[in-house]
Formats: C-alpha cells, sequence, structure tokens
C-alpha cells in the first residue's frame, strides 16, 4: 500500500478554487501550476451512472442549468457551463468525469484525495463505479489515491470491496463514535473540520498515529497553528498562500 505524504502540506481543495471554478479542469491544472502535489475533489453519479466531479446536490450555484444534478444524464450535465458564475475567463469549462480528472492529475503525477458524495440510498452505486473507474490506478499505484466520506456507509463499502485501499475519515463535528468507527474502518487517515481542531485533539488523533488533515484554511497564520499542533496537511482554496509561509 502507498504511503501518505504531503509535501508540501497542502492539499488543493476542490483544486485551486480560490482561483479558478471547483472542480474542474481548470481548477486542477491552476493547483499543479502553484506546486501542490495533492489535490481534493468531490465525486456524485450522474443519472446514468457516470460519475462526474462536482460538489453541490444542486445545479443552482455553479452552473447554469437548475435542479438536482442526479436527475440528469451525463449527457445533458456536460453541455452546463460551469465557469461563468466564477469569471467571464472561465466561461466555457465543463464538469468533468472522474476519468478527465484522473488523466489530468497522473499527466502531472499529483496524488487524488476522492471524496464521495452519495445522496442517501446512492451510496453502493457510487462507491462501486468509482472503484471501477480507478482500479487501472489503484493496480499500478501510479497515482497515490485516499478516498474520505462524511458517510459511514460509503466508507463501509470501500473497505469492503477495496480492503487495500487508502480511506480517510471525514469529520465536521466531533462524533459520538467517531474513534470506534475509525478503528473497525481501519481508517488511514483522520480528515476533520478546523474550526473544532483544537490542540488537545490533535495530540490525541497523532498519538494514534494516524495522518492529521483539516479543511479548509485559507489563512496562513492559521496553517502554522494547525502545523504546530501536528496536523499534516490543510486543505486550501488557495494553496499558494499557505506555502508562502
Ligand atoms: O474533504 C474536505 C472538504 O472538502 C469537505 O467538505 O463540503 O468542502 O466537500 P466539502
Ligand atoms: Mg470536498
Amino acid at each position: 500500500m502507498a504511503l501518505l505524504n504531503f509535501n508540501p502540506p497542502v492539499i488543493a481543495h476542490r483544486g485551486a478554487s480560490a482561483y479558478a471554478p471547483e472542480n474542474t479542469l481548470a481548477a486542477f491544472t491552476k493547483a499543479a501550476q502553484l506546486g501542490v502535489k495533492w489535490v481534493e475533489f468531490d465525486v456524485m453519479l450522474s443519472a446514468d451512472g457516470e460519475v462526474i466531479v462536482f460538489h453541490d446536490d444542486s445545479l443552482d450555484r455553479t452552473t447554469n442549468g437548475k435542479g438536482e444534478v442526479v436527475c440528469y444524464p451525463y449527457s445533458y450535465l456536460r453541455t452546463l457551463d460551469v465557469g461563468a458564475w466564477f469569471d467571464a475567463r472561465f466561461a466555457g469549462e465543463k464538469i468533468p468525469s472522474l476519468q478527465q480528472v484522473m488523466a489530468l492529475l497522473s499527466e502531472a503525477r499529483m496524488s487524488a484525495n476522492v471524496e464521495i458524495k452519495a445522496p442517501l440510498g446512492q451510496e453502493k452505486a457510487l462507491v462501486l463505479r468509482v472503484l471501477d473507474q480507478l482500479s487501472t490506478y489503484l493496480l499500478s499505484g501510479q497515482s497515490t489515491i485516499l478516498f474520505s466520506s462524511f458517510s459511514m456507509d460509503a466508507l463501509h463499502l470501500l473497505r469492503q470491496h477495496a480492503p487495500d485501499c487508502l480511506l480517510g475519515m471525514l469529520l465536521h463535528e466531533w462524533e459520538p463514535h467517531w474513534e470506534k468507527n475509525s478503528a473497525l474502518l481501519k481508517c488511514d487517515a483522520i480528515h476533520v473540520n478546523q474550526a473544532i481542531m483544537t490542540r488537545e485533539h490533535a495530540q490525541h488523533i497523532k498519538h494514534m498515529g494516524k495522518p492529521l488533515l483539516c479543511y479548509t484554511v485559507n489563512d496562513a497564520a492559521r496553517a502554522q497553528e494547525l502545523y504546530s499542533w501536528g496536523v499534516d496537511a490543510v486543505f486550501s482554496d488557495a494553496p499558494d498562500i499557505i506555502m508562502r509561509e
């Protein structure tokens, strides 16, 4: 199994999403140009089972379409504009498929944190499709792939169907049974909302011997504080601001 190594200790959140529209090829290209080695992105299923790289359940915020993503086939979703809302310079940017993003990252020799975002009941369909599409990368080890999810069901499915995969538990709050679940799932990393992170929590997780990642940090001073507590890497929309320090 590949070892987790975060150097520089920054993960471009949805790509370099402060400088290009989130979860687009433009945002991943920008991350590569900034010298980042890891990107995080969100994956969902279209109505016809294509794995797409997209964050919201709804199309409204970041596209020129409307409604729920899961209602539309990829043949329609791929026609939408996901760049113009961010800046006219990015008009014409499209929702990428997982395959397109992985091809770019592989070419740039970058590592991927694939965050599984499945609506309730769709976890199995999404996890199986993602594992199928990533099988070449997972077998060859040519790109390090770290999966994560807020969904315990999705994490269990990943561990069940890909026993050797790298798994990160995502915590927005300190949930009551997170440590037990992390042990059960043999999680390889813990990904925590930076707003709830304290020195004590960080030390505790580091004593467990797990890599600790915090999202989303766009302030260099906060990143330095988290590093001083033992945090291994932060997710940032503006990785260059963090790396400059
Ligand atoms: O994976 C870290 C972070 O992306 C989790 O929250 O909502 O930005 O996907 P969100
Ligand atoms: Mg995410």
